[in-house]
C-alpha cells in the first residue's frame, strides 16, 4: 500500500532515530509535541500542510503523543477546515478509523496576528494539553509574509515551551521581496529566535531528484571527473507550468516569476549542481559549500534577461487558456509583472568559468516540467561524417535530470544504428526512469520529507540566512533595473512553448536545441 511503501522509503534509519528521539516520551503518556498551523484557514494549509500531517500520522512517522492546533483569524471550526481539505487528503477505505483518530487530536483556535492577548490565550490552550508545559513546539507559518513579523514576535513572547521543550519555527517563502526586505526579516527573526530554531522551507529541496543530485555528483567517479568547464558546455535549469496563476494573481503580482521561482527553487538547484564537494553530508557542511558557490556568481547583465507575460489564447477550447494573466482577479489591468523569465548566470571560479547557467521559468506554458539539462562539449576530431556516411551528424552528449513529472535521469548519447553494416549513428538514451526501474516505490511528497526533517532537527534541506542573502544579492540589481527602466514584458500565448527571444539567447550561449 502507499502507506507501507512510504514508510519503507523513508527507511529504517528514520525508524531508529524516531525511537531514539521520541521513544522515552511514549512511556509517560503525556503530550510530547504540539504542532501549530498558523494560517490554518488558508490555501497552503488546506492543500499541503494538513494532508501532509495526515500522511505522516497514518504512516506512524510522527511522535505518538502529538497534538495539532490550527490558528487563524477566521471564526471557523476544525471540522470546517477538514471539510475544505477533504479532497486533498488521501484516506483509503480501511483508514477511516485512523483518520477519525487524527481528526480528534486536532483543534482550532481563532485569534488575531498582532494582539498579545490572543497569543497568551493560545499558550494557555496549548498548556492545557501538556501537563508539564514542556512539550516540544513546532510552528508552521502558512501565512502571507505581511504578518510574519508580528506573528513571530508574539510566538516568541507568549508561546515558548518550558525547558527542556524545544521550539522550531517553519517559515514559508517568500523570504522578503528583495535583499533589503529579506535582511530586515532575517534581522527581525534573529531578535527572537536562534538560527537553530528557524527552518526556512523551500519545498524543491524536498524533491527526490533534487536530493539525488548530491549522490549523483559525489558518489560517481565517472560523473565527478567531467563535472566542470573542460567537459560541460552549458547547464540549463528549467521550470515550466501548464497552468496560469489561477486566482493567486493577487499574491503573484507583487512578486513575479523571478522572485516566486527563480530566486528560491532554481537558485537552490543551481547551488547544488555547481557547488564543490562538501566536507561531509552534514547540513552545515553542505550549506557552507552552497553559500561559497553563490558568492562566486557574477552580477547578471540586463542583456541576458528575457521577461514575458502570458496572454489568453482566444482560439483555445480550454476556458482557462482563454484567460491571460491580466484577466486573473487581483491583477491590475496595467500590470507588467513577469510570469516568464530567463536569466543567464556566470560563475567566476576555476570549475565553471565560461560555462553559462541558463535559468528559465514560466507559467501558462505547453507542459509542466522541471529539469536540469547538462550539455557536454561536442566530440572533437570528427571521423564519422565522411563521404561514405554523409547523413551522419553527431549530437552532443546531454545529461538530463528530470525533477518532475516522472522522475528520471537519462544520458543522451550516440550509438551505432543497430543492424546497420556501416557507422550510421543515432542518438539514444541511457535511461533511468524511476517509474520503470523502481516500479513499486511510491516517492514521498516533498512536504512530507521536509516536515519530517523538522521533527528530526535536520537542517540539510532548509535554507540558511546567508544562502538567502546571497541569492538575493545575485538577483536584486536586475530586479531593480527591470523596475527602474520599466522593461516591458514580451507577450506569449497561454499554452505556447515559451518566448523565442529566450531561446535565441540560450542558443547564442551555445545551448543546442533539438
Ligand atoms: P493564503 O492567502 O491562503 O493565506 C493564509 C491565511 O492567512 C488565510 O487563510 C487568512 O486567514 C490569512 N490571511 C490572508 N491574507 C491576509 C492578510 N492580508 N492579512 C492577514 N492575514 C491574512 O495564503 P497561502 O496559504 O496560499 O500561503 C501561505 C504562505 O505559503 C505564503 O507565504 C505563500 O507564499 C506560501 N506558499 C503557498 C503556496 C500555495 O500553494 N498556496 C505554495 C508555496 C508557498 P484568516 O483570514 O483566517 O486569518
Ligand atoms: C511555489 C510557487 O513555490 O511553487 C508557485 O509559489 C508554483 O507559483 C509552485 O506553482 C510549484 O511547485 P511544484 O511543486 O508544483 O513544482
Amino acid at each position: 500500500s502507499f502507506g507501507l511503501t512510504v514508510k519503507e522509503t523513508v527507511g529504517y534509519v528514520y525508524q531508529r532515530l524516531r525511537a531514539e528521539i521520541f521513544g522515552n516520551q511514549s512511556d509517560t503518556g503525556s503530550i510530547s509535541h504540539i504542532f501549530f498551523v498558523f494560517g490554518a484557514s488558508g490555501d497552503l494549509a488546506k492543500k499541503k500542510i494538513y494532508p501532509t500531517l495526515w500522511s505522516l500520522y497514518r504512516d506512524e512517522l510522527l511522535p505518538e503523543h502529538i497534538r495539532f492546533i490550527g490558528y487563524a483569524r477566521s471564526e471557523i471550526t476544525i471540522e470546517k477546515i477538514f471539510e475544505n481539505a477533504a479532497k486533498y487528503m488521501k484516506v483509503k477505505e480501511n483508514e477511516h478509523e485512523k483518520y477519525e483518530k487524527f481528526v480528534k487530536i486536532n483543534s482550532y483556535i481563532a485569534g488575531s496576528y498582532d494582539n498579545g492577548q490572543d497569543f497568551e490565550n493560545l499558550n494557555i490552550e496549548a498548556n492545557k494539553l501538556s501537563k508539564q508545559d514542556s512539550a516540544h513546539r513546532l510552528f508552521y507559518l502558512a501565512l502571507p509574509p505581511s504578518v510574519y513579523e508580528s506573528v513571530t514576535e508574539l510566538i516568541s513572547k507568549y508561546c515558548r515551551p518550558k525547558s527542556p521543550g524545544w521550539l522550531r519555527l517553519i517559515v514559508e517563502k517568500p523570504f522578503g521581496k528583495d535583499l533589503t526586505s529579506s535582511n530586515k526579516l532575517s534581522l527581525h527573526l534573529k531578535k527572537f529566535f536562534t538560527e537553530e530554531e528557524i527552518y526556512r522551507i523551500d519545498h524543491y529541496l524536498g524533491k527526490e531528484m533534487v536530493q539525488n543530485i548530491i549522490v549523483l555528483r559525489f558518489a560517481n567517479q565517472i560523473l565527478s571527473r567531467v563535472w566542470n568547464r573542460d567537459s560541460i558546455a552549458t547547464v540549463s535549469i528549467i521550470f515550466k507550468e501548464d497552468i496560469g496563476t489561477q486566482g493567486r494573481g493577487g499574491y503573484f503580482d507583487e512578486f513575479g516569476i523571478i522572485r516566486d521561482v527563480i530566486q528560491n527553487h532554481l537558485m537552490q538547484i543551481l547551488s547544488i549542481i555547481a557547488m564543490e564537494k562538501p566536507r561531509s553530508t552534514k547540513g552545515e557542511d553542505i550549506r557552507d559549500e552552497k553559500v561559497k558557490l553563490l558568492r562566486s556568481v557574477v552580477p547578471i547583465k540586463l542583456e541576458d534577461v528575457v521577461i514575458g507575460q502570458y496572454i489568453g489564447d482566444k482560439d483555445s477550447t480550454d476556458v482557462e487558456h482563454q484567460q491571460g494573466y491580466l484577466d486573473d482577479k487581483g491583477v491590475p489591468k496595467d500590470s507588467t509583472t513577469p510570469t516568464y523569465a530567463q536569466v543567464v548566470l556566470k560563475i567566476n571560479n576555476e570549475r565553471w568559468a565560461g560555462v553559462p547557467f541558463i535559468l528559465r521559468a514560466g507559467k501558462a506554458l505547453s507542459e509542466k516540467k522541471a529539469e536540469v539539462r547538462i550539455q557536454f562539449h561536442d566530440t572533437p576530431g570528427k571521423i564519422f561524417d565522411t563521404e561514405s556516411h554523409p547523413n551522419t551528424t553527431l549530437a552532443r552528449d546531454e545529461l538530463v535530470i528530470r525533477v518532475q513529472p516522472n522522475e528520471a535521469i537519462y544520458l543522451k548519447i550516440n550509438t551505432k544504428q543497430p543492424g546497420k553494416m556501416s557507422f550510421n549513428i543515432e542518438e539514444t538514451e541511457l535511461d533511468l526512469t524511476y517509474g520503470e526501474r523502481y516500479k513499486d516505490i511510491q516517492l514521498p511528497d516533498a512536504y512530507e520529507r521536509l516536515i519530517l526533517d523538522v521533527f528530526m532537527g535536520s537542517k540539510i534541506n532548509f535554507v540558511r540566512s546567508d544562502e538567502l542573502q546571497e541569492a538575493w544579492r545575485i538577483l536584486d540589481p536586475i530586479l531593480a533595473e527591470i523596475d527602474k527602466k520599466k522593461i516591458p514584458t514580451i507577450p506569449y500565448t497561454f499554452g505556447s512553448p515559451g518566448i523565442q527571444q529566450a531561446f535565441d539567447i540560450a542558443a547564442k550561449y551555445g545551448y543546442i536545441f533539438r
